[in-house]
């Protein structure tokens, strides 16, 4: 069978073989950092010092990991996919971008950072979004507004994802959603198969080991990303030029 509207979901575990830490395993990040100190509005009024370093750590590391077989293979299917194709990340990294900058993708192709970018900021007061400035002073004035200061361009526990309307339209005529090492435990990412299998799209979920929503998927394909994601696109792109 061949797909015309493809949604794909990516969660830290496509990451993971970069080398940049997960969130939920024995040494992922929440098992170093408390959440309600690093990753939510209430702990940025209350200490954006800590909050900033948390971030600037992450943001340090980025230009000593790189993009790894599963983020290649998915710039490559977004060049050679004829149909729509929605990108989907949880991730805060630039892995995707960097990728996909290296093999431009087809006029149907789109990423969307649900959870915002850690190379981005906003204004406090206006939500305009801009290129991280280098390192922030704790307060930095924001350039949008006289009140405003610059804050990580991270969607934080309790905020509400971005561009949710773009992806949930995607999600209700999508043929194909293929889920890539996310854990499943934090919604509305968790909640996206169950309005892909509405759509009565084929559901497959790609992960080291299954998920909180295995039995919500069609198919399981369990390894890896590096091996699992490859394969699976060459797959797609064999049953598609079929
Ligand atoms: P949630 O209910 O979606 O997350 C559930 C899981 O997140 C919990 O099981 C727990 O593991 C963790 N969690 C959430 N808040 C926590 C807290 N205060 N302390 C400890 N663990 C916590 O989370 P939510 O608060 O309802 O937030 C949902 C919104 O936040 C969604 O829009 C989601 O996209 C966004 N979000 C952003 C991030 C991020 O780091 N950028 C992380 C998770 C959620
Ligand atoms: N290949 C495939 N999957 C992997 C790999 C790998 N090499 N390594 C780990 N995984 C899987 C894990 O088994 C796990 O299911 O990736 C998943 C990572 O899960 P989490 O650490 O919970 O990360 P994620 O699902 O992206 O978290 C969702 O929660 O805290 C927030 O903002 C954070 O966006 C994140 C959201």
């Amino acid at each position: 069978m061949s797909y015309h509207s493809l949604v794909i979901l990516t969660g830290a575990g496509i990451s993971a073989e970069s080398g940049v830490p997960t969130f939920r395993a024995d040494d992922g990040l929440w098992m170093g950092h408390r959440i309600e100190d690093v990753a939510t509005p209430e702990a940025f009024a209350r200490n954006p010092a800590l909050v900033h370093d948390f971030y600037n750590q992450r943001r340090r590391q980025l230009p000593t990991v790189h993009p790894n077989l599963a983020h290649h293979a998915l710039a490559e299917l977004a060049a050679r996919w004829e149909g729509d194709f929605l990108l989907v990340t949880q991730n805060v990294d630039d892995l995707h971008d960097r990728a996909h900058a290296l093999t431009p993708p087809g006029p149907g192709f789109e990423l969307i950072h649900m959870h915002g970018e850690l190379l981005k900021a906003h204004c406090t007061r206006t939500g305009e979004v801009c290129d991280w400035p280098g390192d922030l002073a704790v307060q930095e004035p924001s350039p949008h507004h006289p009140q405003g200061r610059l804050r990580p361009h991270i969607v934080w526990f309790g905020e509400m994802p971005l561009r949710m309307e773009r992806i949930e339209a995607a999600l209700a005529e999508c043929d194909l959603f293929v889920s890539i090492g996310t854990s499943g435990a934090v919604y509305p990412a968790a909640g996206f198969v169950e309005l892909a299998n509405m759509a009565g799209a084929r559901t497959v979920e790609i992960n080291v080991e299954p998920s909180l929503g295995r039995r919500l998927f069609d198919e399981g394909l369990y390894g890896p990303a590096t091996q699992q994601v490859p394969a699976f696109v060459d797959s797609l792109l064999a049953t598609a030029s079929g």
